[in-house]
């Protein structure tokens, strides 16, 4: 059997489709475009190639984007005072806020973070918005596990009374996708494993998935024998290795060539998961600004 492949690129095509005609309705109702400032740090490529993608769809939607750009050497006070300063709107009206991570090693990104104020973080991160979905009211949820939920849902994959097991147990991926899937109603209902690196028997653990998602950053950690036979695998990792002939690639978590002969549905890295995670970005910066206007 060859898994039914789960196109992630055409799935955020069409979400920035209904974004577009939403952003066109808000601005006709509130005479301006929603504005997302997103905080770049350092120059590390990945980080630079993310946000360079993040604000050409925005770009695509109506929504106006500002990067602003910061030295790797800054230090923590330096990068909570750049954020209150943009939440002050002193960097342009900033519906969204966004700081690109992983942030150097030395800042303390909790403390960055938490000074997104909650009502402009559409990342989601913020503890009030984490506590918020985690009550099952939710308000920004964090981009990529939104975009995995509603890859299910787009294709129509069960996830009521079924076992979902998450590989990862992080802020941004892993917990809220486990809150999602256990919440009541469509794409949720599910029984929800979380697996990390303390796990025991892993595979035994995967084997029994219907719906497996790998979100740790390890490069093809989910092999073949770990998959039931016609579940759904779904691959968050994006990983840069360099192949035999010295070239770079992307992979994902997942074994893709031998995992796609077992599984059901499988998401492609790269066109999966991370076209889906900017489109939800998108659809959290035009809450934020309807938010912030009917406030007002
Ligand atoms: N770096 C990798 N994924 C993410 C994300 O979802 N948000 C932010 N801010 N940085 C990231």
């Amino acid at each position: 059997m060859t898994a039914t492949l789960l196109d992630g690129r055409a799935l955020a095509a069409r979400i920035e489709g209904s974004l577009r005609s939403e952003v066109d309705t808000f601005v006709t109702m509130f005479h301006r475009r929603p504005r997302l400032v997103v905080v770049l740090v350092g120059d590390l490529a990945a980080s630079g190639s993310y946000v360079k993608s993040k604000a050409s769809a925005a770009d695509r939607v109506g929504i106006d984007s500002d990067v602003v750009r910061v030295p790797a050497t800054a230090t923590t006070d330096e990068l909570v005072s750049l954020v209150a300063s943009i939440a002050r709107d002193e960097h342009g009206p900033a519906d969204g806020i966004l700081v690109q991570l992983p942030l150097p090693e030395r800042v303390d990104t909790v403390a960055v973070l938490d000074a997104v104020p909650p009502d402009r973080d559409v990342d989601g991160f913020h503890p009030e918005n984490a506590g918020l979905l985690s009550q099952g009211r939710p308000r920004f949820v964090p981009c990529t596990a939104a975009g995995v939920q509603r890859m299910l849902i787009d294709a129509g994959i069960e996830t009521a009374g079924r076992h979902a097991v998450i590989v990862g147990r992080s802020d941004i991926v892993g917990k809220p996708l486990a809150l999602l899937l256990a919440s009541r109603g469509p794409g949720g209902d599910a029984t929800v494993t979380i697996c990390h690196s303390r796990s025991a028997d892993l595979a035994g653990v995967t084997r029994q998935a219907d719906i497996l998602v790998a979100a740790v950053g390890r490069p093809r950690l989910v092999t073949a024998d770990m998959v039931k036979p016609g579940s759904a695998v779904i691959d968050v990792g994006i990983n840069r290795i360099v192949g035999p002939d010295g070239t770079a690639k992307l992979v994902g978590d997942v074994d893709f060539d031998a995992v796609r002969e077992v599984a059901g549905w499988i998401s492609p890295v790269p066109g999966g998961v991370g076209p889906l995670t900017v489109a939800m970005l998108l659809a959290n910066t035009l809450l934020a600004a309807e938010l912030r206007s009917s406030r007002r």
